[in-house]
């Protein structure tokens, strides 16, 4: 047999097969080593028996070290007792190279120390999973606006205004102009919502987040749905069955990847929609209820997030929180204007705000107002409002964090696992 993956050794069975790795980890004992090979499908361990190789392929075994590359012969043995239920009888060994000594060994590293080799740290047993489950998530949400008729549109990078306030930008020259890198693609959006009926787009957005926190990324990938026509209701809706289909796509195809996680499955067993949904005021009364000190026209902290969502056993909606918290472009609610129909949704177990979304503004007139209030130059803006001048239409959307959602999903306890080089407040290497 020529290569074959680790993950399709079910299907080689008594066969003798080429796998094309590197050495995971080796032990001996005199007259056998036992090499665990990984191929970056899976891990699979290999027995080398002393008088079933020559002399010369049972010493080079033994001098082999930790990430060398290599690659074995073996037949194909099922055993219940081996992860992923299959073992390797060596029959055949190829140094493709040496390793120098590794870094990162089988004991404690330090999270700085694993940090500076990220590079390296990425083909260790948790991170190989935590991608895969990305790249899972990743597809399954693709997935699902696909099948439902979405147009995927994308934004640009490199921009000329703000759209989530203008705390947070990064700036850089732009020729003889300034430009920010996108916060957020939404604004663009709306353009593409009033040409496609159904759009989305998914990729980088860049925030400088001047604080440290175990949720917060410089660069992180966003997903930002936006619908013509569709109102705060139907926009709700979206969310529930887009994160509920995401949670069970995963429960479906990775299971072996979150055991490696240890994550406790029942917390994801139960996010099915309908989600709850409670609204900004009620939320306001179960802090209070819970001895936080905190009064109506407040924004919420990661810690007040936790105490709502702990409540719940599934993602919970936050609606219609006040005007001055929220952003310039959201629309007041008819019958209360003094908050808007927006929704962040909070992830259970203490991860935070997933979602934030709203129905936008459709209205001219207050679009102006409310760019004047936020100090916006309307220059660079003109394009946007012309959108609330040919043929303005109710329309809302959302954007859903895409590493606050691997965190979740993958039960970690901070944001900087979620992503392959994350861009953090003290970090852009490597
Ligand atoms: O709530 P946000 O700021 O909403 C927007 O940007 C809207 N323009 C989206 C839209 O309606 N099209 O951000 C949306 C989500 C948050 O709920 C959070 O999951 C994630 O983006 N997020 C971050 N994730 C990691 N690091 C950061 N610094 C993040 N800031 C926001
Ligand atoms: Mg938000």
């Amino acid at each position: 047999m020529g290569q074959v993956y680790i993950e399709e050794l079910s299907q080689h069975e008594g066969q003798e097969v080429t796998i094309k790795g590197w050495v995971y980890n080796r032990r001996s004992s005199g007259k056998i080593h036992f090499i665990l090979v990984r191929d970056g499908t899976g891990i699979v361990q290999g027995v080398m028996v002393k008088k079933e190789v020559s002399p010369e392929i049972f010493q080079l075994a033994k001098e082999l070290t930790q990430e060398s590359s290599i690659i074995v012969k073996g037949i194909v043995r099922s055993d219940e007792r081996a992860p992923g239920g299959y073992e390797l009888t060596l029959t055949h060994l190829e140094l493709v190279q040496m390793a120098e000594e590794y870094p990162i060994t089988p004991k404690e590293h330090g999270i700085e120390f694993l940090m500076d080799h990220r590079h390296l740290w990425l083909r260790s047993r948790r991170q190989h999973a935590i991608l895969r489950i990305r790249s899972e998530i990743i597809k399954s949400i693709r997935d699902f606006f696909d099948d439902r008729g979405f147009v995927m549109v994308d934004a640009p990078l490199l921009t000329p205004a703000a759209c989530e306030g203008t705390t947070t930008l990064f700036e850089t020259d732009y020729f003889d102009e300034k430009a920010f890198l996108a916060q957020s693609g939404q604004l663009y959006m709306e353009a593409a919502a009033m040409a496609c009926g159904k759009v989305y787009c998914f990729g980088p957005t860049f925030r400088a987040e001047k604080s440290k926190t175990r949720r917060h990324l410089m660069e992180f990938w966003m997903v930002e749905p936006e619908v013509a026509y569709a109102d705060h209701e139907d926009n709700m809706r979206l969310q529930e069955d887009l994160v509920g289909y995401v949670v069970q796509r995963v429960l479906e195809k990775h299971r072996p990847e979150l055991d490696v996680l240890e994550r406790d499955i029942s917390r994801l067993e139960t996010v099915v929609p309908p989600f709850p949904r409670i609204t900004y005021d009620e939320a306001i009364q179960r802090l209070q209820k819970a001895g936080v000190d905190i009064k109506w026209g407040a924004d919420f902290g990661g810690g007040d997030e936790t105490i709502l969502a702990e409540q719940f056993d599934r993602p919970v909606f936050v609606e219609k929180y006040p005007v001055q918290v929220k952003a310039f472009y959201m629309k007041p609610d008819p019958e209360r204007p003094e908050v808007v129909l927006c929704d962040d949704l909070l992830a259970p177990e203490g991860y935070g705000e997933i979602i934030g979304g709203s129905q936008r503004i459709d209205d001219l007139g207050l679009l102006k107002q409310r760019m004047q209030e936020h100090d916006l130059p309307d220059e660079v803006y003109a394009w946007y409002m012309d959108l609330r001048r040919y043929g303005s239409v109710p329309h809302s959307g959302f954007g859903l964090g895409l590493e606050r959602t691997v965190a979740w999903i993958c039960g970690l306890p901070h944001i900087r696992e979620t992503i392959p080089f994350p861009r953090l407040i003290n970090r852009l290497y490597p």
